[in-house]
């Protein structure tokens, strides 16, 4: 039987790169769909869900993407409601590459140092991915210092995360300028940037001031990147006894993470392929090297 992939995406145009993607993870069929919200996808998940046998169920899936991560996470929770009974198929979400980004990040981090009892920072920490590593971090007993420009902002993210992990060694911690960012990685053995697009938090030259860094993780790929002393494609690098990795030198364990997940899909007609789940897909990849 044909495995069919049905992504609904909340942008007009559905991603060409999620479509890319999906062609790479081998699926059959690929039925993209652009506009979608949760008050118009019921009927197309009956379509997903009413057209084959429950044993055969496992060969549709969903993807769930667009550029609004919020809106994703809405359409992910309608998506699920329509389900019922053996009714349903699995499906993941992704949108802007949240769950990907963040779970590759971490998986790059345990690569390299035990993450459990690490001083972490994540800047940036508000957005989807940087929201998402510290969560993940968190559930690997890292102390994180959770970073925003807004004190209250940061909060809101720790007071989340606790609720997940109530016993996670979480800080929130507000910095507006470079110095303050910097100020906020002295004394950490992990910085994760995951800043928006083109926001540089460390300015040339705080790698070499920063002497605990074991590890420092860009994922702006857009200059100014996020961390200036990181090239985009620093994969593994070492600077001033950091080991650094930029956007792109994420992107490759992303990608693999974005394929596997997809597979993964068609395991079964349950799975629900959250942050949590592809980190876990993420960390098989790492295992086999
Ligand atoms: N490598 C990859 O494959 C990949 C995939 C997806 C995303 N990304 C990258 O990952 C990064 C994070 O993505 P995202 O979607 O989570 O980002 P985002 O939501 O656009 O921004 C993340 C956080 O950056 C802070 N921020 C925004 N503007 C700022 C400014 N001018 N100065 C300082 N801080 C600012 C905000 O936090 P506060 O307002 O709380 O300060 C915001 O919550 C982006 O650079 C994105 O391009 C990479």
């Amino acid at each position: 039987m044909k495995k069919i992939l049905i992504q609904f995406d909340t942008d007009s145009h559905p991603s060409v790169f999620d479509r890319v993607v999906a062609v790479d993870a081998g699926v059959d069929e690929l039925f993209s769909y652009g506009g979608i919200h949760p008050d118009n996808v019921t009927s197309l998940v009956h379509g997903a869900i009413f057209t084959r046998g429950p044993a055969d169920l496992k060969n549709t899936s969903i993807f769930v993407g667009g550029s609004n991560v919020v809106e994703g996470e809405k359409l992910l929770a309608k998506v699920r409601k329509a389900f019922f009974g053996p009714m349903q198929v699995s499906v993941m979400m992704d949108s802007n590459g949240c769950n990907t980004t963040a779970a590759a990040a971490v998986a790059v981090a345990g690569r390299h140092m035990t993450l459990k009892g690490a001083e972490a920072t994540v800047l940036g920490a508000t957005g989807p991915v940087g929201f998402r590593a510290a969560q993940l971090l968190a559930r690997e007993g890292a102390h994180v210092s959770v970073v925003s420009r807004t004190l209250d902002r940061a909060s809101a993210a720790v007071d989340s995360i606790l609720e997940k992990y109530p016993s996670a060694k979480l800080r929130a911690v507000a910095a507006d300028t470079s110095a303050e960012a910097e100020s906020c990685c002295r004394s950490q053995q992990l910085v994760i940037a995951a800043g928006a697009a083109g926001v540089c938090f460390l300015q040339e030259g705080a790698l070499s001031r920063l002497s605990n860094l074991k590890l420092a993780i860009d994922l702006n790929a857009v200059p100014p990147v996020g961390i200036a002393d990181i090239s985009t494609t620093a994969k593994a690098v070492d600077h001033s006894g950091t080991i650094c990795y930029g956007a792109l030198g994420v992107g490759g364990l992303k990608m693999k993470v974005h394929r596997l997940a997809l597979q993964n899909l068609f395991e079964a007609n349950d799975r629900v392929l959250d942050v949590e789940s592809i980190y876990d897909l993420a960390l098989q990849l790492v295992a086999r090297g």
